[in-house]
């Protein structure tokens, strides 16, 4: 062992080359330094195994890490979906960060906002400031994405400001005072799907690296999969086949426009759920054939939206298999996948790593902004996991991001928060 932490090692290969190799040790991992011939190259390992690079190999775009910021809607946003400075500000907090950036969602027509202060992507106005946006999210080296839908039925008439909420078909969500949506007409459906094209020209223009296609979370892409809200009788619903018609066309419009104008490499994602409670609904079995038509598609990541990285099935307590582990074998290497859902620690990020490409970390980043950094710079026991209401300012979360953070959390306990 050589001074300041460092080990020499001296060994001949079978070629009979003598090489010398140093380990270095620094806070995140090791440095290993080859010297063969008075050349040296070096190789830095990381400790964890998620803050090596990963490359898209499709598009052979590198991310800096395997970390991913989730789209977490902020209702941040202006009246009318311009991204405000507020949203900047936040945005600005956490960039840097993760290799893969992943906006809150923006809706790509008027009848697709789905929240109050949501981003708006439905018209050209939009794009200086969401230029802005992407500059912002790109700080730093992470690649930024916007995650593109339309709410459907998961919207109301007060947010349509008295227009009606649309979908595949006029049949209510299951919840608490939802209105019942009506069916989109044929030239609705066509519309909307060109809707998702220009929002992707705009993502384009405004500086984004990529688009997340928002298929999960029961908006309306997933709407018109799911057996529940798509009971149509024509080409759009009834047979898998034709459920499946309106997020395939979806992904090809949205293709299609990366092609005409993208001068480089640009991401296209798609977010899924791989199950829902309603029945009809959405089942496993069904994902598997979403899944498969997916790998048709030249993606290049599949975004699983789950609540906990390791859960089993919703729908079937008895089936003890990992969902993720289920389309990671449909999958079969046809593009990285995404997971998501509680994690928190470094540990269980690593072992999330251990089993999938890339690892998600929502709650957690609202929480602390600067876990990436924090666990690169061996800064682990400074890592918040709960926060006290007086720390809210300084993380830039406004009243109506932390409603938004208990709604999606059934509670403020999505936070935590102390000194309440
Ligand atoms: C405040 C908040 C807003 C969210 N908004 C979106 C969204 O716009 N689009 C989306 O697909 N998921 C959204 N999600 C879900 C997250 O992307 C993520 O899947 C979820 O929080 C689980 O990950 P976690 O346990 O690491 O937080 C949101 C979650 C939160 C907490």
């Amino acid at each position: 062992m050589s001074g300041n932490g460092s080990i020499r090692i001296y060994f001949h290969l079978p070629n009979h080359a003598l090489f010398l190799f140093s380990l270095t040790n620094i806070p995140n991992g090791c440095t290993i330094s080859k010297h063969k011939f008075g050349t040296e190259r070096t190789i830095n390992i990381a400790r964890y195994n998620f803050l090596n690079p990963f490359t898209l190999e499709r598009k052979g775009i590198t991310l800096k890490n395997r970390i991913v910021i989730p789209p977490m809607t902020e209702r941040m946003a202006m009246e009318d979906g311009t991204v405000s400075r507020d949203e900047l500000a936040y945005y600005q907090q956490c960039a840097g960060q993760a290799g893969m950036f992943i906006s809150a969602v923006a809706n790509v027509n008027p009848l697709g906002k789905g929240f109050e202060g949501e981003l708006s992507i439905d018209d050209d106005k939009f794009i200086p400031r969401l230029s802005e946006l992407a500059a912002t999210m790109k700080t730093g080296g992470s690649k930024a994405i916007i995650q593109i839908f339309s709410a459907g039925r998961m919207s109301a008439s007060s947010i349509l400001r008295g227009k009606e909420p649309v979908s595949a078909s006029a049949v209510a969500p299951l919840r608490m005072g939802a209105e019942t949506p009506r069916a989109l007409t044929e030239m609705e459906i066509i519309q909307t799907i060109n809707d998702f094209g220009e929002a992707t020209r705009r993502a384009i223009e405004a500086g984004f690296d990529g688009v997340e296609i928002h298929g999960a979370n029961t908006y309306l892409i997933q709407q018109f999969f799911s057996p529940h809200s798509n009971r149509r009788t024509d080409d759009w619903g009834g047979s898998i086949e034709n459920r499946l018609r309106f997020p395939m066309a979806v992904i090809d419009k949205v293709q299609a426009a990366v092609d005409k104008y993208a001068s480089e490499p640009f991401i296209v994602g798609y977010r899924l759920s791989p199950e829902e409670l309603e029945e009809p609904g959405i089942t496993l079995d069904d994902t598997m054939q979403l899944v498969d038509a997916l790998k048709q598609k030249p993606l290049d990541y599949l975004h699983v939206s789950q609540s906990n990285v390791w859960r089993t099935s919703i729908r079937d307590k008895q089936d003890d298999r990992i969902v993720n582990e289920l389309i990671k074998d449909r999958v079969d290497g046809a593009f990285p996948i995404i997971v998501v859902g509680s994690l928190s620690t470094p540990d269980q990020v690593k072992k999330a790593a251990d089993d999938y490409d890339l690892l998600a970390i929502g709650h957690e980043m609202i929480r602390e902004p600067k876990w990436v950094s924090k666990v690169a710079s061996g800064n682990e026991g400074s890592i918040r996991y709960s926060i006290n209401v007086n720390e809210l300012d300084e993380l830039n979360i406004q009243p109506s991001f932390l409603e938004m953070i208990e709604m999606v959390s059934g509670g403020p306990k999505g936070v935590p928060l102390t000194g309440k």
